[in-house]
């Protein structure tokens, strides 16, 4: 074939998804690049019950490797053109990044860890993508494709300033916070929400603050902020029994939170508050932690998986201007892979 080809790393929650998409846009006729998925035995093997069917269809359509990706990827060598797309939570697979696009290789990822790792490894890829023209599709690894990037970009495109940036910007902890009423054991809601999609695959790094602090790094790294991991403080929710499990642990630890945020929610409805887990940036600094807000402020208007973010510059001076909607779930998050995808392929 000489058109470009989809490798796919990370068959999970998210990978599983974009692969099923592919399958139902191909079936309305709409041009989508052959591909083949990657995935490492580890990742299958956590996987348990997957492949999904459409991964197990695509078994016999397309080249399948199930040993380690690197390999494949060096020596089997993608072409210039070629699209990578990271389903994966990978730190080693975006260590990469910058690597192939310095290739020509055209990379997009739900994987936080590229632009929302070190600073040194998000100027790579930003540099590699000034030189080698290939591009890198990030849509997905903040609110899963809302327009909050974009929005960034073009107003800063336009001369705008982006001068303070602040929101919920975590789907799983907003449905968490959203949904603890009292009645049910905050842990048994993580579990739901692991099984729904919406938490990481270690729901610590939800809980942590470590995957809203990763999103509010990229997006202040849009604005133009220089801004490194250890620069933004972290609240997180996780206790020491969590924070220093084993991953076969965390499960059986869970109901370690279950005292302690009942504690804070019940504190906080008490004086007529409610608990948003909340990130910002704004010219004194950057923080993530759990806020509790007079019910009727805008950042308590969201339920279910929204994020709500408000964004504000010299041109949204006196009222931001405010992004909303659902933020996590293997749906939103591949629609917005295969957006990305489409975007560079049919340009
Ligand atoms: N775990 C993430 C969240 C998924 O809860 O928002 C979307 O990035």
């Amino acid at each position: 074939r000489s058109g470009p080809r989809l490798a796919l790393l990370g068959t999970g929650t998210v990978g599983s998804a974009f692969v099923e998409r592919c399958e139902r846009l191909r079936a309305q006729g709409v041009e989508v690049p052959a591909f083949a998925w990657l995935s490492n035995t580890r990742a299958l093997r956590e996987a348990g019950g997957r492949p999904s069917e459409a991964l197990a269809q695509l078994d016999a359509a397309a080249p399948v490797r199930r040993d380690t990706w690197a390999p494949w990827v060096e020596s089997e060598g993608l072409r210039p053109g070629d699209v990578v797309v990271d389903a994966t939570a990978s730190d080693s697979v975006a260590g990469w990044h910058s690597e192939w696009l310095a290739r020509g290789i055209h990379v997009v990822t739900a994987n936080k860890l590229g632009n929302g790792g070190e600073l040194v490894r998000a100027q790579a890829i930003a540099e590699a993508q000034e030189e080698g023209g290939a591009r890198y599709g990030d849509s997905a690894t903040v609110g899963a494709g809302l327009p909050l990037l974009r929005s960034i970009r073009e107003l800063m495109a336009g001369g705008d300033r982006i001068c303070s940036v602040s929101g919920v910007l975590s789907g799983s902890l907003a449905w968490l916070f959203d949904r603890h009423d009292g009645s049910r054991p905050f842990s048994a809601l993580v579990r739901e929400a692991r099984d729904l999609g919406y938490a990481e695959p270690d729901p610590r790094t939800d809980l942590s603050g470590e995957d809203v602090r990763r999103k509010l790094l990229i997006l202040a790294r849009a604005a133009g902020l220089a801004l490194e991991a250890g620069q933004v403080q972290v609240d997180s929710l996780l206790t020491d029994a969590l924070a220093s499990a084993e991953a076969g642990e965390v499960d059986a630890l869970l109901p370690s939170l279950d005292a302690p945020l009942h504690d804070r929610l019940m504190k906080a409805g008490a004086g007529g508050a409610r608990l948003r887990f909340v990130g910002g940036f704004d010219g004194e600094g950057a923080r993530v932690g759990l806020d509790a807000l007079p019910a009727s402020h805008p950042l308590c208007a969201g339920g279910g998986t929204d994020n709500i973010v408000a964004i504000g510059s010299c041109r949204y001076a006196q009222q931001p201007l405010v992004v909303r909607g659902p933020g996590a779930g293997a749906d939103v998050t591949a629609a917005a892979l295969l957006d990305d995808v489409l975007a560079i392929v049919h340009r």
